[in-house]
């Protein structure tokens, strides 16, 4: 499998982290949660949209019964910050009760969208078994609040990705690697 050959590709200044290393890592997760929920009822929950694509790939590296759902929270923006409320705009479809959740992030930053969304805490009210959270990248630099993560893919640097489900500005979540922005693409509205 090589690169993807399209003309999003072309605005991509560096590939961070490739297709395979995605494809192994993912299988590692995987392997892993499969022994750690071996047993149990487990549910994912992705975070919409950005960890659709991951939530698709470990879903299916996963080799214990297992089901998923998805959650949409609104972005924060600075007065959210302040007034620290994010609106869940779409709730789990079944119920959680006695279930075993792990919440599938795309990348935790700074950390608000775990903290302010109280995602966690929600769940753990609804009588899940267990929540615990799964991010395909983590950017501890950025970090502002403190969020437990039990799984990550990869870390990070301070600078902004896409692709595999991350976007800029509705783009590029199609690219089946991570990668950093040409400069001029931001400039470009
Ligand atoms: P946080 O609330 O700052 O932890 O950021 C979490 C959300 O911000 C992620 O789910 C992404 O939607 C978005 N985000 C943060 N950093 C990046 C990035 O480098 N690329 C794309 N989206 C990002
Ligand atoms: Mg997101």
């Amino acid at each position: 499998m090589g690169q993807q050959k399209t003309p999003l590709a072309n605005d991509i200044a560096q590939v961070l982290i490739t297709e395979e290393q995605i494809v192994t890592r993912v299988m590692e997760l995987g392997e892993q949660i499969s022994q750690d929920y071996e047993g149990k009822a487990l549910v994912l929950v992705g975070i919409l949209k950005g960890a659709a694509i991951f939530l698709s790939d470990l879903v299916r590296q996963i080799t214990i019964p297992v089901d998923y759902d998805f959650v949409a929270i609104s972005s924060y923006g600075a007065d959210t910050r302040t007034s620290g409320v994010v609106r869940l705009l779409k709730d789990l479809d079944s119920s959680i009760e006695s279930k075993h959740v792990l919440v599938v992030e795309d990348i935790v930053d700074t950390g608000w969208t775990l903290r302010l969304s109280y995602i966690v805490e929600n769940f753990r009210s609804r009588k899940a078994a267990s929540v615990r959270v799964c991010t395909l990248l983590d950017k501890p630099s950025e970090r502002k609040v403190d969020v437990g993560i039990d799984y990550y893919g990869f870390i990070v640097e301070d600078r902004y990705v896409v692709g595999y489900g991350l976007d800029y500005d509705g783009r590029y979540r199609s690219l089946p690697f991570i990668g950093v922005l040409k400069p001029e693409v931001y400039g470009g509205g």
